[in-house]
């Protein structure tokens, strides 16, 4: 890419950081995991749903991009040249490997596949409230209110807003414990339970098992099977944001692609273990888990078709 869409500018990341307090000073004895009567050295039970303490602080950081960049090149760069203690996770940085959801500007979406002209907005300048109370927000003229945000109008590409993935709990700056999740996904068993047929060689010993299907029944659920676990569906979702009151739309994608599995052999189980309070009956249908699947799946939709074959058993 050329020309003036491609040319350097600035950018202001404001990052949402956040310091957990040091073990030692959270009140159990000297800070040994063996210290605390009762206590399990290896976490789980209570202690692992409990909010983590510690300090936290808006930063901004501004530095020269070039539209295209990814949010995620901008946070290695800030990394490497302005402030090493900025802690976020990524791996592949090519949307396959799903460790680098955060929110950006509110919407839970991946880090390396954000760019900077998608997401940098220009903040309006607080506007003062009408009679009613009400602050008008759009592109009115007559704003008038932070300086701050007059400055970053004039200057470069403008603001972009990171913080942790929401709904779940935060270790560092923008880094979440999916752990909660994943737990979720690996109660639905996701992995294939099937009766293989046992082929043959040409002399009639026994050679491998194979698992057949054809392509029609391939694709009832081949879309499912992109989910990479990332968690922006479940970041997305005000019901899940709630805690342990929904398994969450991430597992419900695992059961949903066992389940329309021509090959699995457990889906009575599989559609048992989501009816459940917690399961699709905690599903209000508000959708938002569909809006940035970055798999393309339309994930209300399986919602909507998994809840109904649980109905219609
Ligand atoms: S369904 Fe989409 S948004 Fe949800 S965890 Fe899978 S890949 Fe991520
Ligand atoms: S770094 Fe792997 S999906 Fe973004």
């Amino acid at each position: 890419m050329s020309g003036m869409d491609d040319a350097p500018t600035t950018v202001t990341l404001r990052v949402n950081r956040f310091t957990p307090r040091p073990e030692r000073d959270r009140g159990s004895r000297g800070g040994s995991p063996f210290a605390k009567k009762g206590g399990s050295p290896f976490g789980g039970g209570a202690s692992r749903n409990r909010r983590p303490r510690g300090k936290q602080w808006t930063q901004d950081y501004t530095l020269s991009v070039r539209p295209q960049d990814t949010v995620l090149d901008c946070l290695l760069t800030i990394k490497r040249t302005i402030d090493p203690t900025l802690a976020f996770r990524y791996s592949c940085g090519h949307g396959m490997c799903g460790s680098d959801a955060v929110s950006i500007n509110g919407t839970p979406t991946l880090l390396c596949t954000a760019t900077v002209a998608q997401w940098a907005r220009h903040p309006n300048p607080l506007s003062p409230t009408d009679d009613e109370g009400f602050r008008h927000t759009g592109d009115g003229a007559d704003n008038k209110g932070d300086p701050e945000a007059s400055d970053m109008q004039t200057d470069g590409l403008g603001l972009i807003e990171l913080a942790p993935l929401p709904g779940f709990p935060v270790q560092r700056d923008l880094i979440s414990d999916i752990d909660p999740m994943l737990d979720q996904i690996r109660k639905l068993k996701p992995y294939l339970q099937a009766d293989g047929v046992l082929a043959t060689t040409s002399e009639g010993k026994a050679d491998v098992f194979e698992y057949l299907q054809n392509p029609q029944q391939l694709a009832k659920y081949e879309m499912l099977t992109n989910c990479i676990a990332c968690g922006v569906c479940e970041g997305s979702c005000p019901v899940f944001a709630g805690g342990d009151a929904f398994i969450g739309p991430a597992a419900l994608i695992a059961a949903s692609r066992f389940v329309n599995d021509s090959r699995d052999t457990a889906t009575a189980a599989r559609l048992d273990a989501i009816d459940t309070q917690d399961g699709v009956a905690a599903c209000q249908s508000v959708r938002a888990c569909s809006r940035q699947c970055p798999r393309g799946i339309d994930v209300g939709e399986e919602m909507w078709q998994i809840v109904a074959k649980v109905k219609e058993r």
